[in-house]
């Protein structure tokens, strides 16, 4: 069958009967379809939705040595009625071209990449089950796939969507540690873009914080070491004084879709934010004060993350997370939101 210029073969043999929904570890069962598109001769071309399988690639494939590889990573949501939308996948596109142009790779023109998804979700749409917290998450990346070694940018490319359930990220709240020794990234690199090798370069210091019984790092600025940047998948957000504040975009943090809805609603609530840098001396000294200090990551992936213990140069401190913290405020008013339970008012629900 070919639907919107994909060719689509479906499985003869879907593994969703024998997924346990109440024992999984996310990422490992992918659902049952996957997209692929290549790019050749210029031109993005022989787009496909296909069983689940294994890609097959040359030992020299650039990709595997230079770094040229980029995705993006969002989800999709049945409300009780049963309808099933994607959570604004425009940004995530354009995020994803930013990526990508900055890598040197073709961009994916919107048309496609919002076909891609919405018939590959439509074809795997029973995965997410009724009734349960569990969610679809969407993983597009693009990598180069032409053969040949010698460091140089691609001509060829592959542009590969998976699937996979996805319940609770973080089930408690995180510990984490504010590094002062490494750095994530640097005005001018490539912080602001969601390229493998910005997660391949953290996992050493996150490991280091993990022996140390940590859960995730918050980056500091490569110049100063002062000021908050954001955590390992997530952006990083304070309530000080009952006012939301969240560091500014930069070149080196990512622009994140969660980051953005969640200062959105903000306002919608009227509740005061405030975007600027956040020294981590602030925190320490609110917190040294008794004042109440809010701190949580934001993200696809975990939502809202409550932190609940943060060390500052090796002494601990521990923000607030009980149940009336504003944080929760804002994390239920986006999932009202997505189930469909208030308006949608700013249309960020992409139904299929
Ligand atoms: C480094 C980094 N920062 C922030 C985020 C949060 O971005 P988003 O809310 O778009 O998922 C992510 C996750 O995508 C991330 O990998």
């Amino acid at each position: 069958m070919i639907r919107r210029n994909i060719s689509i073969l479906e499985t003869t043999k879907s593994s969703l009967k024998d997924f346990n929904y109440d024992d999984f570890v996310f990422g490992v069962q992918p659902t049952d379809h996957l997209f692929l598109s290549a790019f050749k001769n210029k031109k993005w071309q022989n787009h496909r939705i296909e069983p689940f399988r294994n890609l097959s690639l040359s030992p020299n494939t650039l990709c595997l040595h230079y770094g040229q590889t980029v995705f993006e990573g969002m989800k999709a949501f049945r409300q009780e009625n049963g309808a099933i939308h994607i959570f604004r996948p425009d940004r995530h596109h354009s995020r994803l071209n930013k990526s990508l142009d900055r890598m040197s790779m073709p961009q994916i023109p919107k048309d496609l990449f919002m076909a891609a998804i919405e018939e590959l979700v439509r074809l795997d749409q029973q995965w997410i089950p009724r009734n349960k917290d569990i969610s679809l998450y969407i993983r597009p990346f693009v990598i180069a796939t032409e053969p040949r070694l010698g460091v140089k940018i691609a001509d060829e490319y592959l542009f590969c969507i998976t699937c996979s359930p996805m319940g609770l990220y973080y089930p408690k709240p995180v510990q984490v540690k504010i590094e002062t020794r490494f750095i994530r990234a640097a005005e001018g690199g490539v912080g602001y873009t969601k390229c493998g090798g910005n997660y391949g370069a953290s996992f050493y210091p996150t490991q280091k914080a993990k022996d140390e019984g940590f859960d995730q790092i918050i980056w500091t600025d490569a110049t100063t070491k002062k000021y908050l940047e954001e955590a390992g998948t997530m952006n990083i957000m304070a309530v000080i004084n009952n006012k939301l504040v969240t560091p500014p975009l930069s070149n080196t943090i990512l622009d994140g879709v969660t980051r953005d809805s969640i200062l959105q609603i903000a306002k919608d609530l009227k509740i005061e934010t405030e975007i600027r840098r956040i020294p981590y001396e602030e925190l320490r000294s609110e917190m040294k004060n008794g004042n109440k200090v809010e701190l949580f990551g934001v993200g696809t992936a975990a939502v809202i993350s409550p932190i609940s213990r943060i060390s500052i140069e090796a002494e601990d401190y521990f923000p607030y997370i009980e149940k009336d913290a504003i944080m929760f405020q804002l994390k239920q008013q986006l999932e009202k939101i997505r189930k469909g339970n208030i308006p949608d008012t700013h249309k960020w629900n992409h139904f299929i």
